[in-house]
């Protein structure tokens, strides 16, 4: 089952097995050909938060079921459901062209709504966790569809109980709290500046260009967005880093600027065969064409090993290896 384009790096990938999923009733039959085919089952939506190894021992699903509806509450509030393989991109623009606000500062990520939860998509100030009202799953464990609420999501910077047991749940679709009123997010820099930003449309305009100017497309250049998570390190340990942007933690910790250590060593632009450091943003791996999956993973084991040595500080790297 070729996955070469299935995953946003461009890498050339095959499975053992693998099928689309059209209709999440097709689930628990999957789960049975995986046990009987004794290989794990993982559910890929874009694949954009993952490394493809060349082949994979294991059957790959690829989540494609659609549909979405919406249902109106007292007070302006609106519940919008999206199936796991709606694109996100396009779910946040239909919506708040729909004039409805809440996911406007998560415009323009790469992936599908299934994914979305899993690493808990965050950026411009707003992060999934805060805009979920619930999702269901099927729990390849116990059988059965299971609906989760927030707080049973265990979410946290860029990881879920989803992310933590995978590949046990696949989310089937995710209801989503939205309002017809807008409430402004604007305290990331880029949208804090701007004064022209009075609804929930200008805020969407203005970070998918933020984001254009300084992301990949993946459709040209191959990349899984950050590559590194931002490292959340003790506030003695971040200022013995001179000049390292850093935000306060509510545990005290301060999260630091992976693309400014990275940018620091001197990664920016850089390349060995296929596989480079975005020259734009030094958080981002890119395939320049053609780059291997160990050409990826041995660029990503570089920028570590030079950020450790140099600042003493562990990278954890974002997308997850299947
Ligand atoms: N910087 C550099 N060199 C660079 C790029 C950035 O020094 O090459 C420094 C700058 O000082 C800049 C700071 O890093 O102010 C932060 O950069 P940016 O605003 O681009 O944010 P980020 O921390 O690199 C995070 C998320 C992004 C998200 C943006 C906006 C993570 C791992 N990444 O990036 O998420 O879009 O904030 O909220 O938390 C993704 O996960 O794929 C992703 C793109």
């Amino acid at each position: 089952f070729d996955l070469s384009s299935n995953n946003t790096m461009g890498l050339r990938s095959v499975a053992h097995l693998g099928a689309a999923v059209t209709d999440v009733e097709q689930i628990p039959a999957l789960v049975q050909m995986a046990r009987q085919a004794e290989r794990p089952l993982h559910i890929l939506g874009r694949g954009s938060n993952c490394l493809l190894r060349d082949d994979i021992d294991a059957v790959v699903a690829v989540m494609e079921a659609q549909g979405k509806t919406i249902r109106e509450l007292e007070g302006g509030k609106v519940l919008l459901t999206a199936q796991a393989g709606e694109d996100w991109p396009s779910l946040v623009e239909w919506s708040v062209r729909q004039g409805l606000c809440g996911l406007e500062n998560l415009a323009g990520i790469p992936g599908t709504v299934g994914a979305a939860p899993v690493q808990n998509i965050g950026a411009y100030g707003v992060e999934l966790e805060s805009r979920l009202h619930s999702l269901t799953a099927y729990d390849t464990v116990e059988d059965r569809f299971v609906t989760f609420e927030p707080a049973a999501c265990q979410f946290a910077y860029r990881t879920s109980l989803f992310k933590q047991t995978a590949p046990r749940y696949i989310i089937t679709s995710v209801t989503l709290s939205l309002s017809k009123s807008w409430t402004p997010v604007l305290h990331y820099p880029g949208l804090s500046d701007d004064p022209a930003l009075g609804d929930a449309l200008s805020v969407m305009n203005a970070v998918l260009n933020i984001r254009s100017a300084k992301l990949p497309d993946w459709h040209r250049i191959g990349n899984c967005g950050s590559f590194f998570h931002n490292p959340i390190v003790s506030s003695d340990t971040a200022e013995k880093i001179d000049g390292v942007p850093g935000y306060p933690m509510p545990d005290g910790r301060t999260k630091l600027s992976a693309a400014w250590l990275i940018d620091r060593c001197g990664f920016k632009g850089y390349r060995v065969g296929g596989a480079g450091i975005y020259d734009r943003h030094a958080l981002i791996v890119v395939n320049h064409g053609g780059a291997t999956y160990d050409e990826i993973a041995n660029l990503s084991a570089e920028v570590k090993g030079a950020v450790k040595s140099r600042y003493g500080v562990d990278l954890v790297q974002e997308p997850i290896i299947i």
